[in-house]
C-alpha cells in the first residue's frame, strides 16, 4: 500500500522533542513539507529528532507557538499558511503532565492543563479548520491518550483533559465532515519521554508498569508515527471521529502479564 504524502503541508504541534519530534522526521521522511509548532526549540547542533537510515536529520520548518494562546496560533498557522499556501494535515500533538489529587491540586495547574491540552486542540483546529475548507479537504490528528480510556489516581487534570480531546474530536469531526476534513484521536500507552521518566524508573517499578502491556515492551515514538502516517494518507479517508488505541493492549484483558508466566 502506497501512502504518499509527498508535498503535503504538515504542522505538527509539540515537535521539539519526545514523541512530536519524531512524528515530524517520520513525515518528513515520507517527502511532506513539516513544520514543528512549539514554544521553544533546541539549539540546531543538539538536533531535535530522530535521524534517518542516511544518518541525516530531515529538514523541518520551526515556528515558535504557544497553543493554548489564541494570538500566538493565528500568528503561527498565519504564517505557514502564507510560506505554504495551505495546511493539509495537522496533528495536535502538545501536551502537558499534571499530576496531583484532587485534594492538593491548585487551580491554576488545573487549568494550565486544560489549557493546553484541550485549548491547544481547539485553537489550533479553529485556525486552521478555514485553510482545509477552502481546500476542500484535510486531516485533523489529536492526541489523546491511554488515561482517556482509563485514568490513574493523581491523574484528575490530565485524564479530564484527554477525555475532552476525545469528545471535542468527534464534534469537530461532524462539523467538518462536509467539507472532507477527517479528524480523529489516537490514544498512546506508554511511551517514555521526559513528561513520564518511565526509562529512568527502577527495574521493579518498570516491571509493574510493563506487566499492564499485552505486548510487554515500551511503545516507541515510530509506532505513534506508524498510525499517524496512515491516518494522514488518502488511504484513511473513510476513517473520522474515532479514538484509535495504539497501547500496545494496555489493559486489553485483566492480567497480561501471566501469557508471559509472571
Ligand atoms: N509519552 C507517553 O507515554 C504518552 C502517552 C499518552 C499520550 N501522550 C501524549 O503525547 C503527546 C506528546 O507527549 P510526549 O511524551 O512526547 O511529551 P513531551 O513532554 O516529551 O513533549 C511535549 C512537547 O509539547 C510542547 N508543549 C508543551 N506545551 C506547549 C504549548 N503550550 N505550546 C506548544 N508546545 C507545547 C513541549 O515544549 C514539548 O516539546 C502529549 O500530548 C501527551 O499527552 C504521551
Amino acid at each position: 500500500m502506497e501512502l504518499d504524502l509527498r508535498n503535503k503541508v504538515v504542522v505538527i504541534t509539540g515537535a521539539a522533542r519526545g514523541i512530536g519530534a519524531v512524528i515530524a522526521q517520520r513525515f518528513a521522511a515520507e517527502g511532506a513539507r513539516v513544520v514543528a509548532f512549539d514554544l521553544a526549540f533546541p539549539d540546531p547542533a543538539e538536533g531535535v529528532g530522530v535521524e534517518d537510515g542516511q544518518g541525516e536529520e530531515l529538514p523541518v520548518e520551526q515556528v515558535v507557538c504557544n497553543v493554548a494562546d489564541p494570538e500566538s496560533v493565528q500568528a503561527a498557522v498565519d504564517e505557514v499558511a502564507g510560506r505554504h499556501g495551505t495546511i493539509d494535515v495537522l496533528v495536535n500533538n502538545a501536551g502537558i503532565n499534571v499530576e496531583g489529587a484532587v485534594a492538593d491540586i491548585e487551580w491554576a495547574r488545573w487549568k494550565a492543563c486544560m489549557d493546553v491540552n484541550v485549548g491547544g486542540v481547539f485553537l489550533m483546529s479553529q485556525a486552521v479548520a478555514p485553510l482545509m475548507q477552502a481546500a476542500g479537504g484535510g486531516r485533523i490528528i489529536n492526541a489523546a491518550s491511554f488515561a482517556a480510556i482509563v485514568p490513574s489516581v493523581a491523574s484528575a487534570a490530565y485524564s479530564a483533559s484527554k477525555s475532552a480531546v476525545v469528545q471535542l474530536t468527534r464534534v469537530l469531526a461532524s462539523e467538518l465532515g462536509p467539507w472532507d476534513i477527517t479528524v480523529n484521536a489516537y490514544a498512546p500507552g506508554m511511551v517514555p519521554t521526559a513528561m513520564n521518566g518511565f526509562a529512568e524508573m527502577p527495574t521493579e517499578a518498570q516491571d509493574r508498569l510493563l506487566d499492564t502491556l499485552s505486548l510487554r515492551r515500551w511503545e516507541t515514538p515510530d509506532d505513534v508515527a506508524n498510525l499517524l502516517i496512515f491516518l494522514a494518507s488518502d488511504q484513511a479517508s473513510y476513517i473520522t471521529g474515532t479514538l484509535l488505541d495504539v497501547s500496545g493492549g494496555k489493559l486489553a484483558t485483566q492480567i497480561p502479564s501471566r501469557a508471559y508466566g509472571r
